[in-house]
């Protein structure tokens, strides 16, 4: 398994494959792109040339982070490859403040990797919607929530 972040060895067609067959989502491969391009630090993993696996982070450099869109292919899964993929992140974002949001069902990964659920996270999202229907909001919506 190669673990890197060579993003001109990236087939964004390939990449949203993977993050749709993971599951995490249908997603534009331009879409993807401008998000790799736009992040600090990223993880691809290729097993014999082919893509399997990646994630991303965005980050100030210096305090805070965000890491985002860790997947792996289904047939992959369950092999450490997802623990590798945000260790490889870690070892390259300042340490002070590491925020994610986890995928519903995918919480114990990120506990045991060690994050901690906290008790007054915000969002502002533009299809709330969505994020109320996949399980992710933990208020009930009201009117206010939605605008
Ligand atoms: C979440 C995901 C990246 C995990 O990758 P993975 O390669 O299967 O995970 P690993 O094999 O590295 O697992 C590391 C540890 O977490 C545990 N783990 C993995 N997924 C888990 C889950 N859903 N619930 C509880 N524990 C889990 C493993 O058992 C392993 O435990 P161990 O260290 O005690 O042996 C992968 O399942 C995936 O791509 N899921 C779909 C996309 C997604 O939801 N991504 C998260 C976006 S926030």
């Amino acid at each position: 398994m190669n673990y890197h972040s060579e993003l001109s060895r990236i087939h964004w067609h390939e990449l949203a494959t993977v993050i749709e067959r993971a599951p995490l989502g249908k997603r534009d491969p331009d879409f993807v792109e401008k998000t790799y391009r736009g992040s600090y630090v990223y993880c691809f993993v290729e097993d014999n040339g082919k893509l399997i696996g990646a994630g991303r982070a965005i980050s100030d450099g210096v305090s805070n982070s965000a890491i985002y869109d860790v997947v792996v292919l289904p047939e992959y899964q369950g092999k450490g490859i997802g623990k590798s993929i945000v260790q490889y992140l870690l070892d390259r974002l300042p340490r002070r403040s590491v925020l994610l949001v986890s995928a519903p069902k995918q919480e114990d990964f990120y506990r045991k990797l060690g994050f901690h659920k906290l008790k007054t996270a915000y969002l502002r999202h533009e299809e709330i919607e969505r994020w109320i229907s996949e399980g992710y909001i933990e208020e009930k919506p009201s009117r206010h929530h939605i605008e």
